[in-house]
């Protein structure tokens, strides 16, 4: 007996574009808030940012969705400390790691079966990605989608906003000059592909000494706050820097639940009462 696959049919049992339209806009209608976290510099901290939102805002109560659209280097399995594939739900749909009962989280590193495999991909390749992120995953009624994107303005943040149209950017950076310049940057791609931009978050803003307590300026402070009202955005606040972020996202612990009174702690959840609208 032939085979379906030979006569083609297995190809009508593929979704199609408009399958796929109609499962976007599901998921999207059942997820209130959506926010990208990006940046035009690399390691500015926008996955320590994201990360830690998303921590903050499951603290308070609200149902979150973490999705890591850094498909060439996802590191949000790694600071949440979550291994594993992502399942599969009866209906085909994936479903997302469970981090803490408010908090889910969807990576490609839980698509792909090694954490090294270097993935090459092209951007219409990311662009399909991207939008079975959101419409082939069963996020379910989330309060808050907290996307976190790669360095720059290039094809995932703009898949992003063309597959997420009322998404809002947080926009991080450091305090220094070089930084900020690709504020500006990150500033006109949103103005260009029509996201608005709810604020800017300097990172690794000042240093608390262990010893003393007194703050430290180690890069300057100021240059995100005067940068915004330039703009014209809104500044969002200052993280310090705390060496304890790093040993947490390395060891892939919680940096509030462990440190919940320190400065950084108090600064993110500053940041999330402004996403809540307080
Ligand atoms: N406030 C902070 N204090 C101390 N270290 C920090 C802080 N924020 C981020 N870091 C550290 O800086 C490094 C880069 O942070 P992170 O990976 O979040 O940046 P990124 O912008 O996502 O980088 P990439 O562009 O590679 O995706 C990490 O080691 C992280 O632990
Ligand atoms: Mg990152
Ligand atoms: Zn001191």
């Amino acid at each position: 007996m032939e085979s379906c696959q030979s006569k083609g049919c297995a190809s009508k049992q593929e979704k199609t574009q408009s399958d796929q339209d109609v499962a976007v806009k599901g998921s999207l209608a059942k997820i209130k808030n959506k926010f990208i976290v990006m940046s035009g510099k690399g390691g500015v901290g926008k996955t320590s940012v994201s990360v830690n939102l998303a921590m903050a805002l499951a603290k308070k109560g609200f149902k979150v969705g973490l999705m890591d659209v850094d498909i060439h280097g996802p590191d949000v399995p790694r600071m949440l400390g979550i291994q594993g594939m992502m399942g599969l739900s009866p209906n085909q749909k994936l479903i997302p790691m469970n981090y803490s009962e408010n908090l889910c989280a969807v990576s490609i590193e839980s698509l792909s079966a090694s954490r090294d495999d270097a993935i090459i991909w092209r951007g219409p390749i990311k662009h399909s990605v991207i939008r079975q992120f959101i419409g082939e995953v069963e996020w379910g009624n989330l309060d808050y989608l907290i996307i976190d994107s790669p360095p720059g303005t290039g094809d995932e943040p703009l898949s992003v906003a063309q597959v997420i149209s009322d998404a809002k950017a947080i926009i991080v950076t450091t305090p220094q000059e070089v930084a900020l310049g690709d504020v500006r940057k990150s500033i006109n791609f949103c103005k260009v592909v029509k996201m608005e931009v709810f604020g800017l978050v300097e990172n690794m803003s000042g240093f608390f000494c262990p010893h003393c307590g007194k703050e430290v300026e180690l890069f300057g402070t100021g240059g995100g706050e005067r940068t915004a009202q330039a703009m014209g955005i809104n500044f969002l606040g200052r993280i310090p820097f705390d060496p304890k972020v790093v040993s947490c996202g390395d060891s892939g612990t919680s940096f509030q639940e462990k440190y919940a009174d320190s400065p950084v702690s108090k600064a993110f959840s500053a940041i999330t009462e402004r996403m809540a609208g307080r």
